[in-house]
């Protein structure tokens, strides 16, 4: 029997406008036409005339000496670790108000991920908690540059030379964003981005790791490429894996990358646009701009002060759900979630910063098609729903 269609399921009442989703890539310029052209070389898997340009141009936009392409994030952040010679019973310092997989690539080589509290005025790990959580077994730091803003690069590196440990940038939120004036990705041993579908530069899935020590370039190749001795087919002198990135995927980053200005330009301006418009709302911050920072305009972030606000951050989601808005709560902090909180309590970690933001941030849609009037809808939205009316009335 053909399956009855089904009504769609909504969770929120039918809206007559737009319903607006957190992130969209833009994919309006020679994405297709790239594509297409892979194809039709037959050059679709892990070699081909998109893979050189990309990994080339990236690595330059980086500041790097080399870009090596995987197949996503995640990825990339296990191959850095492996090419780094992470092992069972070490362990390393993370935030916990990151993404998960920065954690997971942890205990993907069987070390301990052990979390250190983020800075209030940047949202990214404290440099002024790290030496806490050192201890014999410590072997690198992770900094994310969280939301787009930059770590305090200069001061992780100073602590991680003092006590001999390696760092790793953890940058998949953060393309093209600059730390006193130099590009991410080239600010430490090692550097990890993402491409997925809602990341300012994407294709799809995706994934670089950031490299300038010849050494390590050829331990990353070797070990994304199965193992491969580079100079002896099917010799494979260690175990590897196939992290490859392909063909395809390189074309519509490099598509991507031709209009990287573009795409950042309009971020700039909806973040300023929200800026405006959601300034004088009670109880709603904003993302802290360190001195030093240009972050990378990613997700908008706002915080949902209850007390000034008049509702909660997950009350205001649903408002905006039910009138076809999605956003995305801050990431559950790490060391509250079920792999990772038993270790974190036997550790006796204490992260209040992680934990306020991880109940009061917020993610607003943010993506280039997002127009002036969908701020405005969604600013409207979020003034009616704590009572302050509209912004004209109000200003009368
Ligand atoms: C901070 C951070 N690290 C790592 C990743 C993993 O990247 P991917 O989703 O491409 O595997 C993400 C996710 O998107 C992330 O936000």
């Amino acid at each position: 029997m053909e399956p009855q269609p089904t009504a769609r399921l909504t969770s929120h009442p039918v809206s007559t406008k737009r319903d607006i989703p957190v992130a969209a890539p833009d994919l309006t310029g020679n994405e297709e036409r790239y594509v297409v052209e892979a194809v039709r070389s037959t050059w679709v898997s892990s070699t081909g005339a998109f893979l050189d340009r990309f990994e080339d141009e990236f690595a330059e936009m980086c500041g790097a000496r080399r870009a090596l392409g995987v197949c996503n994030g995640t990825v990339a952040l296990h191959l850095a670790l492996l090419a780094l010679d992470v092992r069972r019973g070490d362990e390393v310092l993370v935030p916990s108000l990151t993404y998960i997989a920065t954690a997971n690539a942890v205990r993907y080589v069987g070390a301990e991920p052990v979390f250190v509290d983020v800075d209030p005025s940047t949202w990214c790990i404290d440099p002024a908690r790290l030496e806490d959580s050192i201890t014999p077994r410590t072997r690198g730091i992770i900094p994310v540059h969280l939301y787009g803003h930059p770590a305090d690069m200069d001061a992780v590196n100073h602590i991680a030379a003092v006590h001999g440990l390696w760092v790793l940038e953890d940058a998949a939120e953060a393309h093209l964003a600059r730390y006193k004036g130099r590009p991410v990705g080239s600010l430490a041993r090692l550097a990890t981005f993402s491409f997925y579908g809602n990341k300012i530069i994407t294709s799809g899935e995706g994934g670089a790791v950031l490299v300038s020590d010849p050494q390590l370039e050829l331990r990353l190749r070797t070990l994304r490429g199965q193992g491969v001795d580079p100079t002896r087919r099917y010799f494979f002198p260690v175990t590897g894996h196939n992290f490859r990135m392909t063909n395809v995927a390189a074309a519509l980053l490099c598509a991507q990358l031709e209009r990287r200005d573009e795409i950042l330009r309009r971020r700039h301006e909806i973040f300023e646009l929200y800026r405006e418009a959601l300034a004088d709302i009670p109880g709603i911050g904003f993302q802290p701009v360190a001195s030093w920072a240009e972050p990378a305009p990613w997700l908008f972030c706002i915080t949902v002060n209850p007390e000034g606000f008049g509702l909660t951050r997950n009350e205001l989601m649903g408002v905006l759900g039910s009138r076809g808005i999605d956003t995305r709560p801050f990431f559950i902090p790490l060391h509250a979630l079920p792999p990772f909180r038993e270790g974190s309590r036997q550790r006796g970690e204490m992260l209040p910063v992680t934990d306020r933001l991880g109940q009061i941030g917020l993610n607003l849609p943010t993506f280039p098609a997002l127009t002036e009037d969908d701020v405005h809808r969604i600013a409207s939205e979020i003034r009616q729903a704590c009572g302050v009316g509209p912004r004209a009335a109000s200003a009368q």
